[in-house]
């Protein structure tokens, strides 16, 4: 259960929080422009970054798990999060710290099991999301992604049995509401254009909505899972990645098999692309970037709350669409800036909606 929110923030949760905003911000961007303008052929599988960052995320907790294994025989003396130990001695002792805690997990495999719906959840939603952003500007796909918010909540109810105030269900109303206007506002320009651009609104928008609801049934999901059992958040994380990563592999086989060659490819017998076809600076970044989320949305869920994450995705947007706009050319229109604004009101006043009642006189 994550710890009870005071009104200030200790130092290192606003670490947390402004590094999930740089990150949000930095993955939209490289992952919207990275691609842009690249032919078909020459950009990277999406399938393969997706699995290369559950890889990263999966190496990353268990070294995790391996110091927090170490940290219960050498706990630092003045509080900080690594043991007091040299670092030589430090990555001596990881190998059996992480052993024990490997050996744990491989000894209750039913247990482990458990994660494998949101593994598989969280898989289709990060293979997705490409698609949106694809077919989407920056500012627009992330202004959609804050229906998760209601999709979350929605499936909290259902799920959890979680109950929301009126100010609470009024705001995602509002959110609601603010997502319609801007791809409303979306709609009207791209009809303006005659279709001229290469992007798709609607499968842009399809996408991002199944993202929504899959985060949403996976976030809830894994949630009831970490509450259920007294395992530790980094071997749960161990899990996900773990699953995440033989669900790639079996996507990856399934598609390859299923994928119809074009006639060119066959009359030239054209050589199989490898592995790491079209991968450059920036998708290696994307891949650090997307683990380093991965592990934030992990942490800042541990030690601050579910809510608060949405809030710094909501600063996220507004840092975001200033970038775009000053150096990408991004024009906003009104309709965006009025949804926009709309849907950042809502999620503050979601989170705060005890502020809210008090404003409005309503206790
Ligand atoms: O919940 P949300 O949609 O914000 O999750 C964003 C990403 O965080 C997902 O792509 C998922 O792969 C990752 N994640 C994770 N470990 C968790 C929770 C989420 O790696 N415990």
């Amino acid at each position: 259960q994550p710890a009870e929110r005071s009104t200030a923030f200790t130092p290192f949760q606003l670490i947390l929080l402004s590094l999930m905003v740089v990150q949000n911000c930095a993955v939209v961007l490289l992952g919207r422009y990275s691609q842009a303008g690249v032919a078909a052929e020459d950009k990277f599988s999406v399938k393969t970054l997706v699995a290369l960052t559950e890889a990263m995320k999966l190496f990353a907790c268990v070294i995790l798990i391996g110091i927090d294994n170490i940290r219960e025989l050498h706990p630092s003396r003045t509080g900080g999060y690594l043991p007091d130990l040299p670092f030589n001695r430090l990555v001596m002792l990881m190998p059996s710290a992480v052993g024990v805690e490997i050996s744990k997990i491989l000894a209750n495999p039913k247990n482990s099991l458990a994660v494998s719906p949101p593994a598989a959840l969280y898989l289709f939603q990060n293979n997705i999301l490409y698609l949106a952003l694809e077919n989407l500007s920056a500012p627009v796909f992330q202004v959609c992604y804050q229906s998760k918010l209601v999709t979350t909540a929605l499936v909290s109810v259902l799920l959890l049995n979680r109950r929301y105030v009126k100010i609470q269900w009024v705001s995602l109303v509002l959110l609601g509401i603010g997502v319609s206007v801007v791809v409303i506002g979306e709609q009207d320009s791209s009809e303006g254009d005659g279709g001229q651009t290469d992007q798709n609104l609607t499968v842009g928008l399809i996408a991002v909505g199944l993202a929504s609801l899959s985060s949403a049934f996976a976030g809830v999901y894994f949630e009831k899972v970490v509450k259920g059992k007294p395992t530790s958040l980094w071997v749960r994380n161990v899990e996900l990645a773990f699953f995440s990563l033989v669900f790639s592999f079996v996507y990856g086989i399934f598609s390859e098999m299923f994928v119809t060659k074009s006639a060119e490819d066959l009359e030239f017998d054209a050589p199989a692309k490898s592995f790491l076809h079209g991968f450059t600076a920036a998708t290696y970044a994307l891949i650090f970037l997307q683990a380093g989320g991965g592990l934030l949305v992990a942490a800042i869920v541990k030690y601050i709350d579910n809510v608060v994450k949405g809030l710094a995705t909501g600063v996220a947007v507004v840092v975001s669409t200033t970038f775009s706009c000053l150096f990408l050319g991004t024009e906003v229109k009104y309709q965006f800036a009025l949804g926009g604004i709309m849907i950042l009101i809502s999620v503050w006043a979601f989170s705060n909606h005890e502020k809210v009642a008090k404003i409005l006189g309503d206790r």
